[in-house]
C-alpha cells in the first residue's frame, strides 16, 4: 500500500501534442481515485505513466515519496487490471492467479504460492472455481480472476483502465459493487479510469475530471455535483445533464428564453456587471408549480412554459422545453458546445416532474424552479460564479470521514472472523478468508491514515 503523487505531469507524444498537460494530484494511501472525462482526454495516458508503460515528458511521479520516473514497470510494484482481463485460456483459474508469482522465478515456495492463491480466491469467492478454465467462467468471474492476479502480487496499488466496459449493464452493476467492497476490505490505493458516470459517482473517494489533458477539478462526487468549478464539470457530471440557458441579468431578474426567473440577491451579486451569463439548472430543480408546497415556494421562481412532450417513467417524469435563442445567444451556445467537447447543444431544457404531475406537452403550464440551487457561469471563461468553495470543501471532508468509517467497519468485520478461526472452529473456506484478513492487516492503518489526511 502506498501514496502516489503526481507532480506537474506532462506527456507529449511524438508530434508534440500534450496528451497530459500539467496534472498534479496527491493520492493518499488507501484512497480510491477515479479519472473521468471524454474519450481522448488523456485518462489512459496518465494511468500508463503511473504504471510505467509510458515515459514521462515532464514533472515527477512519486510512490511513497520516492521519485520513480525512471523505474521500470516491474520495479514500481503496481498492478494493472486490464479491460480484456488478459487471462491465459489454457491455464486453470488457479494457475492464472498464480501466474505473476511463477514469473518471479524461485521467489516463492510452492507452499507460499498455494497460500497466496487460496487467500485471494477466498476474498474473491473463487474457491470453488480454481480448477476451471477461463472459457467456462462468466464475465464477472473472469474479472475477479484478473483481480486475483493483482492481489497475489501484493502490489502497492491497483490501476484499472475501464475494466467493466466490455460487460453488459447488469453485470457491470454487480462488478462495480464487488470492486468497491473489495477495495474497502483490502484498503489498497486504487486509480480507476472510466468514462461511465455511475462508476465515477459510486466508486471513488475523489473523482478527477479531465478535459483535453488538463485537470478541471478533483473532489468528492457530491462536491463535483453540487459545487462544480466550471461549465465543463457541471455539464459532464450528472445525468440527465445540467441545463444551460443564456441569460441577461437585470437586478435580480434573469431574462432567459424560457421566461424570467427571480433569483436570490446574493446570487445576482456574484454576476454583477456581467452582460450575459449562462444559467445552469439541473433537471430536478424544476417542478410542476401546482405540486410545490407553500413553504418551499418562496425559495423559487414560477414561470409559464409549454412543454413539447413528457415521458412518464413510473417514479418520475421528464418534460422537454425547446427554446429559440436570440442570434447572439446562439453563438454563445455554439461556443459552449465546443467548450463541452460536444458537437452541438440543443436549445432544449429537460425538467424532472413528480410522477403525479398532470402537465402534458402542447399546453402552457406553470413550472417552478428552485433558484437557491441554480448556478451562474461566466459566459467567456466558463467559471462558476456562484460556487461556494467552502461548502464544497466541507462535502469532500465529510465524504472522507464517511469513507474512513466504512473501511473501519469492513475491517472490523474481517477482524471478527480472524478471532473466530483462531479457535480452530472454522471450516476451510472461512479459514482462508481469515488468513486474508490477517495478511491485509496493514489496511487498517491505511484506513486510519486516510481519515487523518
Ligand atoms: N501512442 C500514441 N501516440 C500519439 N498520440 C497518442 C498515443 N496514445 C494516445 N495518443 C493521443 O493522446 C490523447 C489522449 O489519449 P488517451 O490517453 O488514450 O485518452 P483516453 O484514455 O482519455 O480516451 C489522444 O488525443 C490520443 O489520440
Ligand atoms: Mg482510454
Amino acid at each position: 500500500m502506498a501514496s502516489i503523487t503526481l507532480n506537474h505531469l506532462v506527456k507529449k507524444y511524438g508530434d508534440g501534442f500534450p496528451a497530459v498537460n500539467d496534472i498534479s494530484i496527491d493520492i493518499a494511501d488507501g484512497e480510491f481515485i477515479i479519472l473521468v472525462g471524454p474519450s481522448g482526454c488523456g485518462k489512459s495516458t496518465l494511468l500508463r505513466m503511473i504504471v510505467g508503460l509510458e515515459d514521462i515528458t515532464d514533472g515527477d511521479l512519486l510512490i511513497d515519496g520516492q521519485r520513480v520516473n525512471d523505474k521500470a514497470p516491474r520495479d514500481r510494484n503496481l498492478a494493472m487490471v486490464f479491460q480484456n482481463y488478459a487471462l491465459y485460456p489454457h491455464l486453470t483459474v488457479y494457475e492464472n492467479i498464480a501466474f505473476p508469482l511463477r514469473l518471479a522465478k524461485g521467489k516463492h515456495s510452492e507452499e507460499q504460492v498455494n497460500k497466496l492463491v487460496t487467500d485471494a480466491a477466498a476474498t474473491l469467492e473463487l474457491t470453488d472455481h480454481l480448477q476451471r478454465k477461463p472459457a467456462n467462467l462468466s464475465g464477472g468471474q473472469r474479472q475477479r480472476v484478473a483481480m486475483g492476479r493483482a492481489i497475489v502480487r501484493q502490489a502497492d496499488a491497483f490501476l484499472f483502465d475501464e475494466p467493466l466496459s466490455n460487460l453488459d449493464a447488469k453485470l457491470r452493476g454487480q462488478m462495480r459493487s464487488e470492486i468497491s467492497q473489495m477495495q474497502r476490505r483490502l484498503g489498497v490505493t486504487s486509480v480507476y479510469v472510466t468514462h461511465d458516470q455511475t462508476e465515477a459517482m459510486t466508486l471513488g473517494d475523489r473523482v478527477a475530471v479531465l478535459k483535453k489533458g488538463e485537470l478541471q477539478q478533483i473532489a468528492s462526487p457530491r462536491e463535483l455535483y453540487e459545487q462544480p468549478r466550471n461549465l465543463f464539470v457541471a455539464g459532464f457530471i450528472g445525468s440527465p445533464s445540467m441545463n444551460f440557458l443564456p441569460a441577461t441579468l437585470e437586478g435580480t431578474t434573469l431574462k432567459t428564453a424560457i421566461g424570467d426567473l427571480e433569483i436570490p440577491e446574493e446570487k445576482a451579486r456574484t454576476a454583477a456587471g456581467k452582460k450575459v451569463v449562462l444559467v445552469g439548472v439541473r433537471p430536478e430543480f424544476f417542478e410542476d408549480a401546482k405540486l410545490v408546497e407553500d413553504s418551499k415556494r418562496p425559495h423559487g421562481s414560477t414561470f409559464a412554459a409549454t412543454l413539447t412532450h413528457t415521458e412518464w417513467l413510473g417514479n418520475e417524469q421528464y418534460g422537454y422545453i425547446t427554446f429559440d435563442p436570440a442570434p447572439e445567444m446562439r453563438e454563445l451556445l455554439n461556443s459552449l458546445a465546443r467548450e463541452m467537447d460536444a458537437d452541438e447543444l440543443r436549445p432544449q431544457v429537460v425538467v424532472t416532474l413528480d410522477a403525479s404531475s398532470r402537465i402534458r406537452g402542447g399546453r402552457e403550464s406553470e413550472l417552478w424552479v428552485d433558484t437557491r440551487k441554480l448556478h451562474l457561469f461566466d459566459a467567456e471563461s466558463g467559471e462558476n460564479l456562484t460556487r461556494d468553495a467552502e461548502a464544497g470543501a466541507a462535502l469532500t471532508r465529510e465524504a472522507a470521514e464517511e469513507r474512513a468509517e466504512e473501511i473501519a467497519t469492513a475491517q472490523r468485520a474481517d477482524g471478527r472472523s480472524e478471532s473466530g478461526s483462531a479457535n480452530g472452529s472454522d471450516g476451510a473456506v472461512r479459514d482462508s478468508a481469515t488468513v486474508d484478513a490477517g495478511r491485509t492487516g496493514g489496511a487498517t492503518a491505511a484506513g486510519g491514515k486516510h481519515s487523518a489526511g
